[in-house]
């Protein structure tokens, strides 16, 4: 049963989510064949996309999670959004060549505070992967590495991605109708 408030109208299916995911493994693996990657995946929109990226990219690889909260900003005292860290990296990835796994990219600013904490630990390298892009919302310029799918700006559910917590079981990606 859906507790969704609005109804949703379908935008992908998981079979075109799997040749999607299918996808951006085989450019991850022919980019890195004979490295060592982390995944680095901030919870919680990001654990579906993941845990199916993972088991399609073959190379060593170890997986570790991130989780930060957003904060609204406040017109009347004048503050803009802020992103904390609820969860850091349990992992060293200095030296390493990572990768940060976002199920979706909308105004940049949780992704461009992970990237800025991730590049103080001086990994080899670091790229961003996105299943979904949504560059219209862009509020910091902040480009990912490997995409799935640009999409428009819409709201979308399912596949991880949440309505006010609910929806991430849902196998198929939909737009809230408005
Ligand atoms: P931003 O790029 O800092 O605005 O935040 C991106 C995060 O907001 C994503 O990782 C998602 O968790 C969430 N988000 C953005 N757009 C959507 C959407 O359309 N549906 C569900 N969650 C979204
Ligand atoms: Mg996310």
């Amino acid at each position: 049963m859906s507790r969704l408030k609005q109804s949703l109208i379908p935008y992908l299916t998981k079979d075109e989510i799997q040749d999607t995911v299918e996808r951006i493994a085989k450019e991850i693996e022919r980019d890195y064949r004979g490295k060592e990657i982390v995944l680095i995946a901030p919870l919680k929109g990001s654990i579906l996309f993941v845990s199916d990226l993972a088991r399609k990219i073959n190379l060593a690889q170890l997986v570790d999670f991130v989780h930060l909260a957003s904060e609204p900003g406040n017109a009347a005292h004048n503050s803009s959004p802020s992103v904390k860290i609820v969860k850091d990296i349990g992992v060293n990835i200095t030296g390493k060549h990572v990768l940060i796994i976002e199920e979706i990219i909308d105004a940049g600013r949780t992704l461009s505070f992970l990237k800025n904490r991730l590049l103080a630990s001086n990994p080899a390298s670091l790229k961003i992967v996105t299943l979904l892009d949504k560059p219209a919302r862009r509020v910091i310029n902040i480009k990912p590495d490997y995409v799935g799918r640009t999409i428009e700006d819409r709201f979308v559910v399912g596949y991880g991605m949440d309505d006010d917590g609910f929806g991430r079981n849902l196998p198929d990606i939909y737009y809230l109708k408005h």
